[in-house]
């Protein structure tokens, strides 16, 4: 991803959804002047305590005006849905020629849950689809939308990342699938788990017993016109 992004040094980068600062830390250690936002303040909070320019910006709203020179989105934007208005405010931050790098979930990003999840709450009579947080778009559909937001596409491909998960998945759908758990009652969400993870196994877990999460990226970079 940095590699992709080649920050260079004096250049202004902003970081879109920095979460705790760890990689704006990188952009950092290449010479580039970074602004970091990300819409959630504890993320905030962490990435300031490591010493970078952090603000909270929900990223559907960006308020800059062609002051960088590159925006880079790490693990963020599938919790942007609606992605004209992020692509419309990365375009007005960029100066012309600047570069938007990012790499997120792409489309079939955490299918096997997401089924999972759907039929263990259409059980409980409960649809799941408007509880799903999540922009997983294909490499077209992306490419398409920066084309018609005024960028040129440089790189877009979708790619499968097994993910191994060394606590087991009742702990992956504890910490990442609140948004669906939180349909049932605290004291069911414990059956519903276990009831997910038994659904899972067959796709997710090895002959070993090891756990895999089905991750998906899609990763891309894209110029202003
Ligand atoms: C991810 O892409 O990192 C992710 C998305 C949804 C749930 C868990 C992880």
């Amino acid at each position: 991803m940095l590699a992709l992004l080649d920050p260079r040094p004096g250049e202004c980068i902003l970081d879109l959804g920095c979460g705790d600062g760890v990689v704006t830390e990188r952009i950092l250690a290449a010479g580039a002047a970074v602004v970091a936002v990300d819409s959630a303040p504890d993320m905030v909070s962490a990435a300031r305590e490591r010493g970078i320019d952090a603000r909270v910006i929900d990223g559907h709203d960006l308020p800059f005006d062609g002051r960088f020179g590159a925006v880079f989105s790490n693990a963020a934007l599938h919790w942007m849905t609606r992605p004209d208005a992020v692509i419309a405010g990365v375009r007005r931050a960029l100066r012309p020629g600047g570069r938007f790098v990012g790499e997120f979930g792409g489309f079939g990003n955490v299918a096997a849950a997401t089924v999972a999840l759907t039929a263990a709450l259409g059980r409980r009579g409960i649809d799941a689809r408007p509880l799903n947080p999540w922009y997983f778009p294909t490499a077209d559909e992306y490419a398409a939308r920066l084309g018609g937001g005024g960028f040129d596409v440089i790189e877009m491909a979708l790619i499968p990342r097994p993910t191994r998960l060394d606590a087991g998945a009742g702990a992956w759908l504890e910490m990442f699938f609140q948004a669906f758990l939180k349909a049932v009652p605290v004291e069911e969400r414990q059956a519903l788990v276990e009831e997910v993870a038994a659904l899972l196994a067959p796709s997710l877990r090895t002959p070993l017993g090891v756990w895999y999460a089905d991750y998906v990226r899609l990763r891309f970079a894209a110029v202003r016109r």
